[in-house]
């Protein structure tokens, strides 16, 4: 295991849902954590579930702020506009937090000579024709926060190669787990409301390789050692499931298969893809970290954490 004790990291959006799930397996593993966000989507809930972590509320479009923080040994830059319909709407936004917040990040990992681990996305493939994709499929973004996630990671190669930074990006699919948003939160927040109807936005056809914010966490933590440097990860499940059957899973969980009556939008968002499935391959040949725990095993969980069985 990546030896983790005792080191400062700084988590940026570590109010955030991976951020906060990263940031408890950090402390449990004897770091010191100092989080860096704007609560803008992380919640204060978030912060005080970590006690023990530092808490700076910042924003990673300022600078001096950033540069003002102390050295850090490790930085993971998860802080992010998350929304991919958000980023249609507000493209200039979405640029200046995805594309300027990171290079701020870099700039302060190039003053300190810090290594990173920068959170980019499936967004980054657009639409592949390639499945399960590697990632060695390269960029095809479909969406303004495709976009902007490709221009940080085109930073980070040049950081890596103009200043010898060292640092490790990660694709993350579709991550999920208890404080997640998403399709799942969407799903159970709809049938809390009302059991007896479902709508889908979309055709329902879309689908996402759905993977576990723990199995995440310990992705991360192994992207902290050596073996990760310079390295680019595709960080899934390796397997991709139909929203439609999503849904049904979700009903057959709830004994409600009979009772609620689904509908589809028919209409997607703008930027939406299709089909995310990735080839995990490299990642666990090279760090060793496969993904354990299964959708269909999980949801139960998840669902009883809502107290909704
Ligand atoms: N959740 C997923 O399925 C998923 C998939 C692909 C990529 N990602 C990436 O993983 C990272 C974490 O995502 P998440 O799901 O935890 O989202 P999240 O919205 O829960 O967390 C993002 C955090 O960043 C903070 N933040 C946003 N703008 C900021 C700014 N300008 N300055 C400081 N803090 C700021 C937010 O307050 C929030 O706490 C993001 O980079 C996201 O793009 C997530």
């Amino acid at each position: 295991m990546t030896e983790i004790k005792g080191k400062k990291i700084l988590v940026t959006g570590g109010a955030g849902f991976i951020g906060f799930h990263l940031t408890k397996k950090l402390l449990d593993l004897g770091a010191d954590v100092t989080i860096y966000d704007n609560l803008s989507s992380g919640k204060m809930e978030n912060v005080n579930d970590n006690p023990t972590a530092t808490f700076v509320e910042g924003d990673i479009l300022d600078l001096p702020k950033l540069l003002s923080l102390p050295k850090f040994e490790l930085i993971y830059h998860l802080a992010a506009q998350v929304v991919v319909p958000y980023s249609m709407e507000n493209p200039t936004e979405d640029f200046e937090t995805n594309a300027r917040g990171t290079l701020n990040v870099l700039e302060k990992a190039r003053k300190d000579k810090t290594r990173i681990v920068f959170a980019s996305s499936a967004a980054v493939y657009g639409n592949p024709t390639v499945f399960p994709t590697p990632e060695s499929y390269g960029f095809h973004p479909f969406s303004c926060y495709g976009l902007s996630k490709v221009v940080g990671e085109e930073y980070c190669q040049i950081y890596t190669l103009q200043y010898g930074l060292d640092i490790t990006v990660v694709r993350f699919s579709n991550v999920y787990g208890s404080r997640c948003h998403g399709v799942i939160n969407d799903f159970l927040d709809k049938l809390q409301k009302d059991p007896s109807k479902l709508e889908i936005i979309g055709t329902g056809e879309q689908a996402r390789d759905f993977v576990h914010v723990s199995d995440i966490a310990d992705a991360l933590v192994l992207c902290a050692g050596e073996n990760a440097s310079g390295k680019i990860f595709n960080l899934g499940f390796g397997k991709t499931t139909k929203i439609l059957d999503l849904a049904q899973m979700i009903l057959n969980i709830l004994n409600l298969t009979e009772k609620t009556k689904v509908t589809t939008t028919g209409q997607s968002w703008q930027g939406d893809i299709k089909t995310i499935w990735f080839d995990i391959t490299k990642v666990k040949t090279e760090i060793r970290w496969t993904p354990k725990i299964r959708l269909e095993d999980h949801l139960r969980n998840l669902i009883a954490e809502r107290q909704m069985i």
